[in-house]
């Protein structure tokens, strides 16, 4: 046997995301809500993964933490082999802005601002030139059909190209994941369809996307699918 048996093989996907006995408690009233109970989950490169379950089950919780806009209790986390548990507010909030891209059921644009504006938004303090970002940001928004609606404000724009500027937005930066807490909705099942072909495209292209949906028919559109329920996974098709 080789000395480097034991090396992971180069074509092996990289662990992006692994979280062990992860806890995520809130105190409501007199009691504690468990909304996340003892949470194992591994993520590769390359994974599509729809989480399902019930309202309350936890779905949220789970993404907010996995997207470090909200901390466990307990337990582990680790995005792209770091301890994401030790880190400070700062390095924090620089790891949401280079690591992960976050798209939201609401959207979540700038109203002020224009669809260009507000997909430039993760890069304002990047110190970059303005004018190659602009031209980086008109291609990636090209890219997901919004080539003629780059000055259009939020409220010019249909439900569906809103949802394609906060992708545009989650991606400007290249984000090793993109998480997306029910990305459709908000939308009609046609425009819901054409977000998930996106998502689909995207995936096909090496993106490693993990997304939270209740409907049958979007999560059919993902390669793994995880059920929560009283903030358990009860079901990873990847292991069953
Ligand atoms: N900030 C909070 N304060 C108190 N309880 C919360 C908070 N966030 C979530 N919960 C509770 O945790 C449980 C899981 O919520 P959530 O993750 O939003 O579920 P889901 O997204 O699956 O509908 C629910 O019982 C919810 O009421
Ligand atoms: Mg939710």
């Amino acid at each position: 046997m080789p000395d480097n048996a034991t090396l992971t093989p180069p074509n092996e996907p990289e662990g992006m995301i692994e979280t062990a006995s992860l806890c995520r408690h809130f105190h409501v009233g007199d009691s504690w809500v468990h909304a996340l109970d003892d949470v194992d989950l591994a993520i590769d490169e390359g994974d599509f993964v729809a989480v399902m379950g019930p309202s309350g089950s936890g779905k949220s919780t789970l993404m907010n933490i996995l997207g470090c806009l909200d901390t466990p209790d307990a337990g582990e986390y680790r995005l792209l082999g770091e301890p994401v548990n030790s880190l400070d507010d700062s390095a924090l909030s620089a790891i949401r802005n280079e690591k992960i891209g976050f798209v939201f059921q609401s959207f979540h644009l700038l109203p002020r601002m224009t669809a260009l504006e507000n997909v430039l938004l993760p890069l304002r303090y990047s110190g970059r030139d303005s004018t190659v970002l602009r031209e980086r940001a008109a291609e990636l928004m090209a890219r997901l059909g919004l080539a003629d609606r780059l000055d259009h404000r939020p409220n010019q724009l249909s439900g569906g190209q809103r949802q394609r500027v906060a992708i545009a937005r989650s991606l400007i930066n290249s984000p090793p994941i993109l998480l997306a807490d029910e990305p459709t909705g908000n939308l009609d099942s046609r425009t819901s369809d054409e977000i998930m072909g996106l998502f689909a495209e995207l995936n096909a292209s090496g993106q490693t996307i993990l997304m939270v949906t209740h409907e049958d028919e979007i999560a059919a559109h993902a390669r793994r699918l995880i059920r929560m329920r009283d903030g358990r996974i009860e079901h990873d098709s990847s292991t069953h």
